[in-house]
C-alpha cells in the first residue's frame, strides 16, 4: 500500500491533492529502490505516468482514494472535538506525520507486532506533530485489543475516530467481529469508524491485466484474502456492535469526490468500499 502511495506521490495519479511525501521511506529499502528507479522512469517522459495509470485500469489509484475518503472523515471528526486517533493495522500508514489536523491529538498506532517491529524501526527518524504517538502491538486474531488499548492510554471517557483501512479482508470474519465487539465496548457514543472491506462479486467483472497485478501484489504481500463481505453483512455487523453506518462509498463515488477518473475507465473495480460509522 505504502508503494502505491509513494508512486501516487510521484504523480501517478489522478486523485486530487493526495501527497504522502513519507511513504518511500517507509517502504523496506528493496521498495524504495524501484521507487527510485519509477522516479527516474518517469523524469523527462512525459505521459509515462498517465500510460502507466491506464494499463493498471485504476488500480494504482486504489490506494489514494481511500486514503483522501478517510482523511476527509477525520477532519470531519477533528471539527466535532475528537482528539483521539486510533490507526487500526496501521501498516506503513503514515498519517501520524502528514495530517494536518494533529494538534492536541493522541494517535494509536495498532499493528501485528512483527509489521509494528519494521514500522517503529523505519520510522525512527520521523517526528509526529500530534500531542503523543503510541506505537500498540495487537495480533486481533488473538489478543484482547481493549486492554492493550487502555494499558496505552485510551481515555475510553472521550470519544475517538478509528481507522481500520485495507485489514478486514485479511482476516477471518471472526478475527473481525471479535474486533468491532471490542472496539465498541472500548469507545463512548459519537466515536466514529472509517472501516474499508472488499466485497466478493466484483472479482467475476476484473479485467485480466489488472487481476493479474492484484494477485502478483498479493503474493509479494504474503497476506491471503479471507474476510470478504457484501455491503449488507457489513451493515449489519456494525449494527450489532451499536455503530449506525453514516455512509458507505464504493470507488466510483470517491472518485466522484477526489478524482478526475471515469467510472468506464476503472469498469469492475468497485471491490472495496468504505463504511464510516458512529458509536449510539
Ligand atoms: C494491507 S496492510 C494495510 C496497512 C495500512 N492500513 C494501509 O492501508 O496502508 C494490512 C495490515 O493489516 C495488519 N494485519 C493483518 N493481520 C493482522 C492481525 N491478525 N493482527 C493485527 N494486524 C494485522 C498487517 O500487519 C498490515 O499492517
Amino acid at each position: 500500500m505504502a508503494f502505491f502511495r509513494a508512486l501516487n506521490t510521484l504523480g501517478v495519479t489522478r486523485v486530487r491533492d493526495f501527497s504522502d511525501p513519507f511513504a518511500a521511506q517507509l517502504l523496506p529499502p528493496s521498495v524504495g529502490r524501484v521507487v527510485q528507479g519509477a522516479q527516474w522512469l518517469l523524469e523527462g517522459r512525459q505521459g509515462l505516468g498517465q500510460r502507466w495509470w491506464v494499463a493498471s485500469r485504476g488500480l494504482i489509484d486504489t490506494v489514494a482514494l481511500r486514503s483522501r475518503a478517510i482523511d476527509t472523515a477525520w477532519g470531519e471528526a477533528y471539527r466535532l472535538g475528537v482528539r483521539q486517533l486510533v490507526i487500526l493495522g496501521a501498516g506503513l500508514d503514515a498519517r501520524a506525520y502528514r495530517l494536518d489536523l494533529l494538534q492536541g491529538v493522541h494517535v494509536f498506532e495498532v499493528d501485528h507486532p512483527a509489521t509494528q517491529q519494521f514500522k517503529r524501526a523505519r520510522a525512527a527518524s520521523l517526528r509526529s506533530p500530534a500531542e503523543s504517538l503510541r506505537y500498540v502491538p495487537v495480533d486481533f486474531a488473538h489478543d484482547d485489543l481493549g486492554n492493550a488499548l487502555r494499558d496505552a492510554g485510551l481515555r475510553t471517557d472521550e470519544r475517538a475516530f478509528v481507522i481500520w483501512e485495507g485489514v478486514t479482508m485479511y482476516l477471518p470474519h471472526r478475527a473481525v467481529e471479535e474486533t468491532l465487539s471490542k472496539l465498541s465496548k472500548l469507545v463512548p457514543p459519537g466515536s466514529r469508524l472509517a472501516m474499508t472491506y472488499l466485497e466478493p462479486a466484483t472479482r467475476r467483472h476484473e479485467p485480466l491485466i489488472r487481476r493479474n497485478l492484484r494477485r502478483w501484489i498479493l503474493s509479494r504481500s504474503g497476506e491471503p484474502q479471507l474476510g470478504l463481505m457484501r455491503r449488507e453483512h457489513a451493515t449489519r455487523l456494525l449494527e450489532g456492535v451499536r455503530f449506525r453506518a453514516l455512509s458507505d462509498e464504493n470507488r466510483v463515488e470517491f472518485a466522484a469526490r477526489f478524482s478526475d477518473e471515469s467510472a468506464e475507465e476503472t469498469a469492475g473495480a468497485l471491490g472495496e468500499r468504505m463504511v464510516v460509522a458512529e458509536k449510539v
